[in-house]
């Protein structure tokens, strides 16, 4: 988790910044500011804005096509809320760096609701920095150095299970990765309550993107009641510890979120188990999925890791040492931590992410270019080289080769 923190900053080059402009926000600011202009864009239908554009097409096209007509910050109106799109590194290093305390972490109105308000992700100050203390301390090198051969276990029935199907490999890395993140945040215990937990996890997570609307029938409707269900079983399994009294006796995020001194609420507990099921699995999916791809093309790279992973067999062999897998070996990996290093990279899983503006934000006032054009015109004058007419996309519009110019001294 820690790693992707540093991946959240190191590839802000592949991040999409959803800015969520609270009108109430903008209309408490004094009118001088208020009446800052919006970046350009469009803000699509009346309340479902311009979701379905996003939602149904490679994501990529969307931003792609807003960015040719608008530039790379521009608004629009998604699930529900209007919002600014900042898609560059400078923009990214704005938001989630230097002026992170100007944006609350947020999310849409439906995924916040069917988290729960009280998961980490949608708040800052004390109580983000006290769950995030608690999260953090049950994944220690000494809290997870004893699930090893468990997380072995699971994946070793996950790979038999494949064995002679045609599988899809994301569907069943999120199998793989719901069952560890079952795991860590409930021990051993986790096999009791595995089945319910997926079956009402699998109706919620289908209701994530969806539009807001509490009607039955609605994909929304059966999400939240699937969210009722989860916390009911939630409340059961922390009922049934707190009275077996044997918090002390487990490592795992539960024990974690319960055992803290300041106390968190039942409902606080339950939003932020379901937050770390949702932060965990599809992301460690994904990541899995782009490592058997890499994997599968470059037949060099994978007799390199298969031949790492050869020698700590060999290994155990050699010294009699029993072929279950502990925490000693896993240090024994650095290819294949590599490979895993290198495919967050370049995969770059989480396209985007959103803030919340909690202040009004002006961000690259148009300063920089005044100042330049300034001297620009009064003290230079400039020839195109080259080709004048051609555009090039990348993707992005831009004149052909950047725009070559010669620039003179304006001696007039
Ligand atoms: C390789 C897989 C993963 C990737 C790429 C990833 C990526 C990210 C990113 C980019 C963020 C920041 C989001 C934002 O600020 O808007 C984040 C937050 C978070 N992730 Fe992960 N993550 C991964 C796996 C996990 C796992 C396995 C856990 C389980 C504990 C986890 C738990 C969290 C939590 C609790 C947060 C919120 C932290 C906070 O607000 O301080 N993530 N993750």
């Amino acid at each position: 988790m820690e790693f992707s923190f540093f991946l959240c900053l190191f590839c802000v080059f592949s991040f999409f910044c959803l800015l969520f402009l609270i009108r109430s926000v903008l209309k408490s600011l004094p009118s001088n500011r208020a009446n800052l202009p919006l970046p350009p864009g469009s803000l699509g239908w009346p309340y479902i804005g311009e979701t379905f554009q996003l939602y149904s097409q490679n994501p990529n096209v969307f931003f792609a096509s807003k960015q040719r007509r608008y530039g790379s910050i521009f608004k629009t109106h998604i699930l529900g809320c209007p919002c600014v799109m900042m898609s560059s590194p400078e923009a990214a290093k704005f938001v989630l760096v230097t002026r992170a305390h100007l944006f609350k972490p947020t999310f849409p109105a439906s995924k916040e609701r069917m988290l729960g308000k009280q998961a980490i992700f949608f708040h800052q100050g004390d109580y983000h920095t006290k769950l995030r203390k608690l999260v953090l301390r049950a994944f220690t090198p000494q809290a997870i150095k004893n699930i090893v051969p468990d997380i072995e276990t699971i994946a070793q029935d996950s790979l038999q299970s494949w064995e002679g199907r045609l599988v899809n490999t994301f569907q069943e890395m999120k199998t793989f990765a719901f069952n560890v993140a079952l795991l860590s945040i409930f021990g051993k215990d986790e096999v009791l309550y595995r089945e319910d937990l997926k079956r009402c996890y699998f109706i919620l997570e289908k209701g994530y993107n969806s539009m807001p609307v509490n009607l039955p029938g609605t994909l929304f409707h059966k999400s939240m009641k699937a969210r009722k269900e989860l916390s009911r079983i939630l409340a059961k399994i922390i009922s049934t510890r707190r009275q077996a009294k044997k918090e002390e006796s487990h490592s795992d995020l539960l024990a974690s979120f319960m055992g803290d001194k300041e106390g968190l609420t039942d409902d606080q507990i339950a939003d932020n188990v379901i937050g770390v099921i949702f932060a965990a699995r599809d992301t460690t999916a994904s990541v899995l999925t782009w490592i058997v791809k890499y994997l599968g093309e470059n037949p060099g790279v994978l007799d390199a890791v298969t031949e790492e992973q050869r020698s700590i067999l060999k290994g155990k062999e050699e010294s009699g040492e029993e072929k279950v897998l502990n925490w000693a070996d896993t240090k024994k990996m650095p290819m294949t931590s590599r490979v895993i290093q290198e495919t967050l990279r370049v995969a770059s899983v989480l396209s985007f992410t959103f803030r919340e503006a909690v202040e009004d934000v002006e961000y690259e006032a148009k300063l920089e270019m005044l100042v330049l054009l300034h001297h620009l015109t009064t003290k230079y004058r400039w020839s195109v080289v080259g080709a004048q007419n051609g555009i090039q996309y990348g993707p992005f519009a831009l004149p052909q080769n950047g725009l070559p110019i010669r620039l003179h001294p304006n001696t007039c």
